[in-house]
């Protein structure tokens, strides 16, 4: 009889705790389903977790809606778009869900710009991210996250007291899936147009239990209260692309010639190996529509004159969109822009040649496209994976007046975070496309009579 009493309040706690979760709506279901009094404010966590409050504010989640080129894009391009298609305003609304996840759950879409203050600036703010639950379906992706705002603040860490707040427990926040959430993005034509979270699982650091946290939140000795003991506190870096010194050195250059002494007139070919030791996803990741990656190779001889090498071409399909060149793409955002038959601005604005490690976005009428919202198909997959190595070759053919002596060559590996051409074209501030330097390889020839 006792057992059979046991049974049923546990039965009734069990399907009470799936009724509570099943509640939280998530994705497109929880737009306007919240208010902004139920999240409290960054300043207020400030009072206590100082360093982490810090920190954050020096990343992008803190700005992922107050940042220039986030304002552009979402009022200029997506707003813009779904005003003149409304099927897109599901589209234009959801990309708050991720950037600025309380105006989103508080239906305040689009929210105010950001100059006017208003709370949709705290964008990915502590109490956002310190109240999810859990999230629905198996993979999580498109703002699946459940939001449950109240006393309770979740963490990865067991039995901590706080004189503020409730904390519990919740592995999730140990774990890739709480990260997937933002950075896995399926666009209306079903394409995953961001998938950082996917491309870790396929690659080797998931097999390895090396979660995004591990990268991007290093533990290290120090408190993460100002009244806690000293322990390893998860560091709230979130270092990307914006940061150069994260970006620098992701891919390691070796190159060496096919034979060292070359013969006037002769011919050499330089193999050039591109190891990607750093990122636990491709390289490029998340906003791949925008970001270019390329590999410049110059030869330098006696008298110092500098010639350019183009990059041998290897043959797969889809390869010139991996090939530096002069030619026009991006027309779709005459749409937005409301200009008839745009001709679109140059693709690449890398010297011709140059080899790029990137995927092309396309829109519906196959044109590349930085909008990723307007994707319908991708083009070849040419990043660099996660500890994968590339080759590249050059062959030159010596220049007639090329002197006898020594010829250096050099390779440069260069990131950009949004192409230039586009960037110039919108008006988006020069950070966002000055180059970034990631890592240089050097080898050398003697040319003999
Ligand atoms: C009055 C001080 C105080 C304030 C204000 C405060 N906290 Fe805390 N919090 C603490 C202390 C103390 C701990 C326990 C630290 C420890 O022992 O590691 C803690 C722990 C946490 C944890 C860890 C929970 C776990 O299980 O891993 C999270 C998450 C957290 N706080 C989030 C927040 C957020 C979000 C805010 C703002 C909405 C906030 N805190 C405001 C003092 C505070
Ligand atoms: C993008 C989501 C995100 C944001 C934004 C965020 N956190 Fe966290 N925080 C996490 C995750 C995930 C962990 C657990 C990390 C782990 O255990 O590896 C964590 C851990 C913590 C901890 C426990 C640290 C430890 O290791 O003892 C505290 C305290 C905390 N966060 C407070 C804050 C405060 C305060 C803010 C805002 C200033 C904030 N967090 C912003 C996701 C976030
Ligand atoms: C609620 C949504 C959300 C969650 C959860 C989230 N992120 Fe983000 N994250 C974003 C958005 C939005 C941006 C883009 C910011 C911007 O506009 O530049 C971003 C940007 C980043 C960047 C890029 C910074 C740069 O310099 O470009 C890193 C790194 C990052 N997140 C890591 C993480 C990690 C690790 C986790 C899990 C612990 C996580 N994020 C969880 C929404 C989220
Ligand atoms: C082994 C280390 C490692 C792991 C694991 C890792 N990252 Fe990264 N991540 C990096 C490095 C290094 C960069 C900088 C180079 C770059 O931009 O890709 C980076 C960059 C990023 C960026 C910025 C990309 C851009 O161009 O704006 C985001 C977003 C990001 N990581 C999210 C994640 C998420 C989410 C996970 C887990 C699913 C994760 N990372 C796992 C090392 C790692
Ligand atoms: C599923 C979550 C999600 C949705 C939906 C989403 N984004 Fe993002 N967005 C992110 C994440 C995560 C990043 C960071 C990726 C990276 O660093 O490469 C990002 C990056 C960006 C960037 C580049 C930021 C930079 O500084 O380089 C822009 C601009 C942007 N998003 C605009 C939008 C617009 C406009 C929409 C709606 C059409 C949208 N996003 C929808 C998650 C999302």
């Amino acid at each position: 009889m006792k057992k059979l009493l046991l049974f049923a309040v546990l039965f009734v706690v069990i399907t009470a705790f799936t009724r509570i979760m099943q509640d939280i709506p998530a994705g497109e279901d929880a737009k306007g389903t919240k208010s902004y009094d139920q999240y409290e404010k960054p300043k207020t966590c400030a009072a206590c977790h100082t360093d982490i409050y810090m920190q954050w504010t020096q990343s992008m989640m803190s700005q992922a809606y107050t940042h220039h080129w986030d304002e552009i894009e979402y009022f200029d391009l997506a707003v813009a778009h779904a005003e003149k298609d409304p099927a897109l305003k599901p589209v234009a609304d959801g990309c708050n869900g991720c950037h600025t996840p309380m105006a989103y759950l508080a239906g305040d879409v689009p929210p105010p710009r950001p100059h006017e203050n208003s709370r949709a600036n705290e964008s990915v703010s502590c109490d956002v991210c310190h109240t999810i639950k859990g999230f629905k379906g198996d993979t999580p992706f498109n703002f699946s996250y459940m939001s449950s705002p109240g006393r309770v603040k979740y963490g990865g860490k067991e039995g901590r007291k706080s004189p503020y707040h409730d904390t519990e427990y919740n592995d999730l926040f140990t774990k890739a899936e709480y990260c997937a959430n933002c950075h896995n993005e399926k666009d209306p034509y079903g394409i995953w147009v961001k998938a950082t979270h996917l491309e870790w699982l396929e690659g080797p650091y998931s097999k390895q239990g090396v979660a995004c946290h591990q990268c991007h939140m290093p533990k290290a000795r120090g408190k993460s209260a100002k009244m806690a003991e000293e322990d390893m506190v998860a560091q709230h870096l979130f270092h990307g692309a914006h940061d150069n010194g994260k970006v620098a050195g992701t891919v390691e250059i070796r190159m060496h010639p096919d034979q060292r002494e070359v013969e006037q007139y002769g011919q050499v070919t330089i193999q050039v190996q591109l190891f990607n030791g750093k990122t636990g996803h491709k390289f490029p990741t998340g906003s791949v529509e925008d970001r270019i990656l390329w590999l410049h190779v110059t030869a330098i001889d006696e008298n110092g004159t500098e010639y350019h090498l183009p990059v041998d071409k290897k043959g797969f399909e889809g390869e010139e969109y991996t090939i530096a060149a002069d030619v026009l793409a991006y027309q779709d955002m005459g749409i937005p822009k409301g200009i008839e038959n745009f001709a679109g601005v140059q693709r690449d604005g890398v010297p011709y040649g140059d080899r790029i490690f990137r995927m092309p976005y396309f829109d519906p009428q196959g044109r590349m496209t930085i909008m990723q919202w307007n994707t319908k198909s991708l083009g070849v997959d040419y990043r660099i994976g996660p500890r994968e190595t590339k080759i590249e070759t050059y062959t030159w053919t010596l220049p007639d007046d090329l002197p006898p002596g020594r010829v250096t060559f050099k390779a440069e590996l260069n990131y950009q975070k949004l192409v230039k051409p586009v960037a110039d074209f919108l008006g988006v501030p020069e950070d966002e496309s000055e180059i970034i330097p990631v890592n240089t390889g050097t080898t050398w020839i003697e040319v003999y009579e």
